[in-house]
């Protein structure tokens, strides 16, 4: 089978194609802009694989995505590219507004055109996205399917806008489509400017540790290579027209997830006599608009298609911080200009 991965330089279109080329027997090709989030570093497991390529280019190019769709005729698009950091939403909201909705938009014209051109009964087109779309918990409660939608930040909005879309193609045009909506990733080749990388690298460095608020906030995690498992069970057994929503069942609060690097560092790495990882903790101005509590009912996707995560989270981030420690290149190769500063305070538009 032909698979067009779209953002596959990303955190986890590039922990997706890793599997689809160490795990199947499927072509890929890795369509990808190469923003500030993008590297070609996180790939170079697989890079010299005959059943790998790479093509630069840019969802919003709609005379270039339409030429790539159809020159390589695809049976699986699976739609990964995206500005995904709310911080920098916050900050720049239009960009975001141009790659996850009119880039989602190109991506399902060229779509269709293929679709309409080949009578390919084996297509599929899978949008990856958030569980950020329904909005925010309170204490108790779980996201299903069913869960209306409710975004609060100008990424969730352009998220739940292309999931939208991807919809309206499928119920409209006849594109056999399903949509993922998944919990906090996190794992090996995340940019640093997310939480658990964010924290291992400073807290490495001897900086100070930011927490939005006073912490309480919770996030679900999951690990990127069970979402892996997850997006290729749905590209390859889901119900078109569905929707899947996929969560660890680790609901924890930012600031236990900070604490837990700092025991699991103290460890691995003791920090030096009278110094301590926990001592770096400082409490920053919250993000605004920042939602309370994701939690994920994945019973859909247990029953249907038999996946459960392998990972638990201490075992995850366990490993994510051994990575971490063993990778300061990678880090300092992609970190570009990005030097841990604080982003998200509305200082743009
Ligand atoms: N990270 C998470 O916790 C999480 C959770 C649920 C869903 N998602 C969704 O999964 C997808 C991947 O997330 P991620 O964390 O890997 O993101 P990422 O920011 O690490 O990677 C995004 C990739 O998309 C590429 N890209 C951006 N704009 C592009 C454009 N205009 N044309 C072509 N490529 C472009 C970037 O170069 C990068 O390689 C996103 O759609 C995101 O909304 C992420």
């Amino acid at each position: 089978m032909k698979i067009l991965v779209t953002g596959g330089a990303g955190f986890i279109g590039s922990a997706l194609i890793r599997f689809l080329i160490n795990e199947t027997d499927h072509d890929v090709l890795n369509l990808d802009k190469l923003t500030y989030a993008g590297n070609l570093e996180s790939l170079a497991p697989i890079a010299d694989n005959p059943r790998y390529s790479f093509i630069q280019a840019d969802i919003c190019d709609t005379a270039s995505i339409n030429e790539i769709v159809a020159s390589f005729g695809p049976d699986r698009i699976m739609h990964l590219a995206a500005e995904s950091h709310v911080d920098r939403s916050v900050d720049a909201p239009g960009e975001f507004i141009q790659t996850n909705i009119i880039g989602t938009f190109n991506l399902l014209n060229a779509a269709r055109t293929l679709y309409e051109r080949d009578e390919n009964d084996n297509f599929l087109f899978h949008h990856v996205s958030t569980d950020e779309v329904y909005g925010s918990l309170g204490e108790e409660d779980f996201f299903t399917e069913e869960t209306p939608y409710s975004p609060n930040s100008p990424y969730s909005a352009s998220k739940a806008s292309s999931d939208h879309l991807v919809r309206a193609w499928g119920e409209t045009y006849g594109l056999p489509i399903v949509v993922t909506n998944c919990s906090n990733n996190y794992g090996h080749y995340q940019f640093p400017e997310k939480l658990i990388p964010l924290i291992i690298m400073s807290a490495f460095e001897q900086k100070s540790l930011p927490i939005y608020g006073d912490g309480s906030n919770v996030r679900d995690w999951l690990h990127v290579d069970d979402h892996a498992r997850a997006l290729y069970l749905v590209a390859t057994s889901g119900v078109p027209g569905e929707t899947y929503n996929i969560g660890g069942n680790n609901e924890k609060t930012n600031l236990d997830v900070v604490s837990t690097i700092c025991d699991v560092l103290t460890e691995l790495r003791p920090p030096g006599q009278n110094l301590s990882y926990h001592n770096l903790i400082t409490h920053v101005a919250d993000r605004p608009g920042h939602d309370f509590r994701y939690a994920i009912d994945t019973r859909k996707i247990n029953r249907e298609l038999g996946w459960l995560p392998q990972e638990t989270f201490e075992s995850g981030l366990r490993k994510t911080v051994e990575w971490y420690l063993e990778n300061g290149d990678w880090c300092e190769a992609v970190s570009g200009g990005y030097e841990q500063e604080r982003l998200g305070l509305k200082s743009a538009n």
